[in-house]
């Protein structure tokens, strides 16, 4: 069976008061569209279409970059879930198998829920994602009749008896692909919103003689982000989540409430993180590995037995082999330290390749940027880098040579050389005392006047 998920992410998010699409507002450094975006690719289906409306072009380009698989359609308009789905009607002729929808809103969907309801699409027409809430508030409720699912109502539509149902829709619908069109097509807008509902095509299936059932689900599965304070709640719920994996996973993790993960971030066994550690986008970190309190990473690869931080930072295109040192203050970013190699203090490498065991001294900086091109420096193996090296990019340096502690190099240095770029130095004897005495008896005369 294929299946074509179908995202709906055209809505604005009125109530988020932001000029960003409410959809990708985020949630462990990544769009609440990209969640959604994970948990429908877990299940496989043929396409991913994203329906796209306020923020549009802003939208597809998160698309592109979380899920490149999945294909856009501009719901020009905002006429309701219903007419959303329709939107993608152009895109979808002459296809069969199943449809599922789901909100790009709601982040928190586990793809384990999602092939339950795949599953119970054997039996039934239409399945409907339920939950039920502590408190229902202005969800749409599901009316049911023993197993079966008869319509939903939406709140805004519901009389009192309807609004007393615990059960609610979580918006999350599969049925066949060709049913769903169709039905949708006979559905129209006269209910309290003025919009075509996606959640009429129960009762219209129903009356057809079609089935339809619920699959239940957690009330945490089905959050929807609508504010601020709900992101930030939101934002709560997914690190304790995180941070819990990541324990059960045998991941050390000296102070939990202080690590913050990105959605993706993957940590392997016995590898140790400590305090107040901050994961962007894109981070491995490999068994064995320990990363200090207070760095910050982002698209690293830390791989097994290297030590990171105290305070370093690591950013997109750091690649550390086995046993690399990064220090304090020491900034990385698209650079391959080889295995053994050590950064361990102060330093700045960017655009460069360091080879294996090399030593690169306090205060290094590559100078990889000249205002307008960026240039790469590489230094070979078992080379020994002076403190405080000025590396003016594009360089090159052979294994086994050696700079000068403040050097500022600017041409290549071959492979055992030994570099010096910087002034010789001159002792004026004597020099030092006049210099102070001259300097002490100025202040001196200052001092009556002042
Ligand atoms: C919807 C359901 C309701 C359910 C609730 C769960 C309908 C009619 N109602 O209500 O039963 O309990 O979700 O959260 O389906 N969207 C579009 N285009 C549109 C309208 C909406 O793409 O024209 C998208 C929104 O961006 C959002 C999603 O569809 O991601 C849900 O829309 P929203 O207006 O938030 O629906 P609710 O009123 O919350
Ligand atoms: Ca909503």
């Amino acid at each position: 069976m294929t299946t074509t998920a179908i995202i709906l992410a055209a809505g604005q998010g009125t109530r988020m008061n932001s000029d960003l699409p409410k959809v990708l507002h985020e949630i462990g450094a990544a769009p609440l569209l990209a969640h959604v975006l994970q948990a429908a690719a877990a299940v496989e289906p043929a396409r991913m279409i994203v329906v796209t409306g306020h923020g549009a072009a802003a939208v597809e380009a998160a698309v592109a970059k979380f899920a490149p698989m999945a294909e856009c359609v501009l719901q020009e308009e905002q006429r309701g879930t219903g007419h959303a789905v329709l939107a993608a009607k152009p895109m979808l002729g002459g296809k069969t198998g199943d449809a599922i929808v789901l909100f790009g809103d709601t982040p928190f969907i586990r793809p384990e829920t999602l092939a339950k309801m795949v599953e119970a699409r054997a039996a039934h027409d239409i399945v409907v994602l339920g939950f039920e809430p502590a408190d229902p508030g202005r969800y749409g409720r599901l009316v049911t009749k023993g197993e079966s699912l008869e319509a939903i109502v939406e709140w805004k539509d519901a009389d009192e008896a309807t609004r007393a149902i615990k059960l609610c829709n979580s918006g999350v619908i599969a049925a066949d692909l060709n049913v769903m069109l169709d039905l949708l097509s006979a559905a129209d807008n006269n209910n309290a919103a003025g919009e075509i509902y996606l959640t009429d095509i129960v009762s219209l299936a129903r009356k057809r003689g079609l089935s339809a059932t619920t699959v239940l689900c957690d009330a945490t599965e089905t959050l929807g982000i609508n504010t601020r304070a709900e992101l930030a709640k939101a934002e709560a719920i997914s690190q304790a989540n995180a941070r819990a994996e990541a324990l059960e996973n045998g991941v050390g993790l000296v102070a939990p409430d202080t690590v913050h993960f990105a959605f993706d971030t993957y940590i392997s066994r016995d590898a140790i993180v400590e305090q107040q550690v901050i994961f962007g986008l894109g981070v491995t970190v490999e068994n064995g590995a320990r990363i200090r309190a207070f760095s910050h990473l982002e698209g690293a690869q830390v791989s097994m037995g290297a030590v990171v931080g105290p305070y370093a930072r690591l950013r997109p295109g750091t690649e550390l082999a086995e046993f690399v040192k990064v220090g304090n203050f020491v900034e990385i970013k698209n650079a391959i330290i080889a295995d053994g190699a050590k950064v361990s203090h102060l330093s700045y490498i960017g655009d460069a390749e360091i080879g294996r065991s090399t030593n690169v001294g306090a205060g290094t900086v590559t100078c990889n940027y000249d205002g307008v091109f960026k240039h790469r420096t590489v230094i070979g193996e078992n080379c020994f880098i002076g403190s405080n090296t000025m590396l003016i990019a594009p360089v090159t340096l052979g294994d086994e040579s050696m700079t000068a502690s403040g050097s500022v190099i600017t041409r290549d240095v071959p492979e055992a050389a030994l570099a010096i770029g910087r002034a010789r130095q001159d002792n004026k004897l004597g020099l030092a005392r006049r210099m102070f005495e001259k300097l002490k008896n100025a202040k001196e005369k200052l001092g009556k006047g002042s």
